[in-house]
């Protein structure tokens, strides 16, 4: 998406002055402290920094797991600041998709138990999202592995089930947190290859991690330090061989 298309909508995700602080008696955590940025849907973006610059909390906000100790967030142009715990878990089912470092899947449950997940309190058929959840399979290819259980799969497997859920729900955002920071390169490498095919079907993706060499998969790189956005970079998609 080019400038001047972005000047005419409202980013999809906005941050202003945003501050996390963590009050812990003694000493004042300021694990983010004024961040300004602006998500536009479909962009493919890493937010990079050391352990313990403020990644995750910053993930944290942008996925509504978590509020703001000050300053102002917009979704869609709409000011999602003051909003309680209910409306955020309420915009968190509904709009976003996440993707953990861990998996998160639940052992005892199946590859499709697992995915169907999300859609546990949604009023939709039985067999509307059984059909949705093996198109999510389909998409991260593990379709022919519905019926078998997480630990009978790769971790790269385990991956793609996971982003398979993230899916369900048709999300505004998928937000990943170090995805491929428990695989092998080549391993950690196709999923950062899937990511970007959904991002070219028009998905908006969001990156966390610490590696470089991920980062350099995204089109758009924020790197944060100490709390702020020290630094943005952009990469052509040709710059990753
Ligand atoms: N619940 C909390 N209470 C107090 N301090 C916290 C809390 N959560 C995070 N912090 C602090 O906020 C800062 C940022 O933490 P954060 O988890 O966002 O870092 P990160 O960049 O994700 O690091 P990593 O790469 O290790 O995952 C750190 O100094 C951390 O200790
Ligand atoms: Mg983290």
């Amino acid at each position: 998406m080019n400038g001047k298309t972005q000047e005419l909508r409202d980013p999809l995700l906005e941050l202003r002055g945003i501050a996390k602080h963590y009050d812990m008696g003694e000493t004042v955590v300021r694990a983010l402290d004024g961040v300004d940025l602006k998500i536009w849907e479909g962009e493919f973006t890493a937010i990079l920094g050391p352990s313990g610059s403020g990644k995750s909390t910053l993930m944290h906000l942008l996925g509504f797991l978590d509020q703001a100790s000050g300053g102002e967030m917009y979704f869609d142009g709409e000011n999602v600041s003051g909003i309680g715990p209910n409306q955020r878990a309420m915009i968190r089912a509904d709009k976003i998709g996440f993707v953990f470092q861990t998996f998160n899947l639940l052992p005892r449950l199946s590859v499709l138990e697992n995915v169907l997940l999300p859609t546990s309190y949604s009023r939709t058929p039985q067999l509307r999202v059984r059909d949705r959840a093996r198109t999510a399979l389909d998409r991260v290819g593990m379709a022919d592995r519905a019926g078998h259980r997480p630990s009978q799969l790769s971790g790269g497997q385990r991956q793609r089930v996971a982003i398979a859920r993230a899916l369900m729900n048709e999300p505004r955002l998928i937000l990943a947190d170090e995805p491929t920071g428990n695989l092998d390169s080549t391993t950690a490498r196709s999923i950062l290859d899937l990511f970007k095919e959904l991002n070219a079907q028009g998905g908006t993706v969001l990156i966390v991690t610490h590696d470089e060499k991920v980062a350099r998969h995204t089109r758009r790189q924020i790197h944060v330090l100490d709390g702020r956005i020290c630094k943005e970079t952009t990469a052509q998609e040709d710059a990753v061989p």
